[in-house]
């Protein structure tokens, strides 16, 4: 029999050949278990703090700058090229508008880069250095997501932080993408035409696990470091003169 055609997508539901069916299917469980990291559960019941938003704002700067510098560096790569659209989808330059109205104009000196986050900027890095047919696995992760549950996130942040019109927000929006999910069909089908080897297809797959997974521990690191800033401030105010004064 046919292999290829008996790995297409048939009624039962079964996971094609295709690039796009096969990731989607790798990174099922991970999809899951991202949206429920304790910072995306608090995000979806718009509990999201202004001070959570802009570290967050902080680590997805450290993660598109890697991201993007690989993409470009390698645009004409086989595996990139199809893949490639810095007008419709480059994040980096809306992230630095978020960052300049949350921090100000000073805004460089107070980016932080938390532990987790650095060290997926710098997987990013190896793979644009070393494995540039990989870098497809980590846009996808984050573009497709972006143009995914991202918009809703959007539409959240903003209620939240009770933000008025857009200001702050330029990362949910994608001014080159009138319509999403035709985008995403598109961006789909271009993953479906780069060429890989058998091999390079399975470590395509297993870097989008690690991807997610990367995405996973930059929120728990997230969520781990502003608890314990907050316990800190706790704890400071229960030492501070007045909460120690009998209260006569
Ligand atoms: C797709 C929701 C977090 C990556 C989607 C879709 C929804 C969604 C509704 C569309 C599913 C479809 O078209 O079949 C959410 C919600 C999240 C969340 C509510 C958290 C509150 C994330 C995170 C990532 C991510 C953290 C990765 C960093 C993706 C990707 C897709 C996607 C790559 C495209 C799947 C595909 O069509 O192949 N998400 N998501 N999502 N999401 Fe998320």
């Amino acid at each position: 029999m046919d292999m290829m055609k008996s790995a297409r997508k048939n009624e039962t539901g079964e996971v094609g050949s295709d690039l796009s069916e096969q990731i989607k299917a790798a990174t099922k469980d991970n999809h899951v278990r991202a949206e429920n990291t304790q910072l995306m559960l608090s995000y979806q019941k718009g509990e999201i703090t202004l001070v959570q938003y802009k570290v967050l704002l902080c680590s997805l700067y450290e993660i598109y700058r890697a991201l993007e510098d690989e993409l470009d560096r390698n645009a004409s790569h086989p595996a990139v090229a199809p893949i490639y659209f810095p007008q419709e989808l480059a994040r980096v330059e809306s992230l630095e508008r978020d960052l300049e109205h949350f921090f100000g104009s000073e805004w460089r000196k107070r980016v932080i880069v938390p532990a987790a986050t650095l060290r997926y900027g710098q997987r990013l890095r190896q793979i644009g250095r070393e494995n540039p047919e990989l870098l497809v696995a980590h846009a996808y992760t984050r573009y497709l997501g972006d143009l995914s549950g991202g918009q809703v996130l959007g539409k959240i942040t903003q209620k939240s932080l009770g933000l008025s019109s857009k200001e702050g927000l330029s990362f949910f929006h994608f001014p080159g993408v009138s319509s999403p999910n035709r985008f995403k069909q598109l961006y789909r089908s271009r993953m479906n035409s780069i060429e890989l080897t058998e091999k390079e297809k399975a470590a395509v797959l297993e870097e989008a696990v690690q991807a997610f997974e990367l995405n996973i521990q930059v929120f728990d690191d997230l969520q781990k470091m502003l608890s314990v800033a907050t316990e800190t401030a706790d704890q400071h105010k229960d030492r501070s003169p007045a909460a120690v004064l009998p209260s006569s």
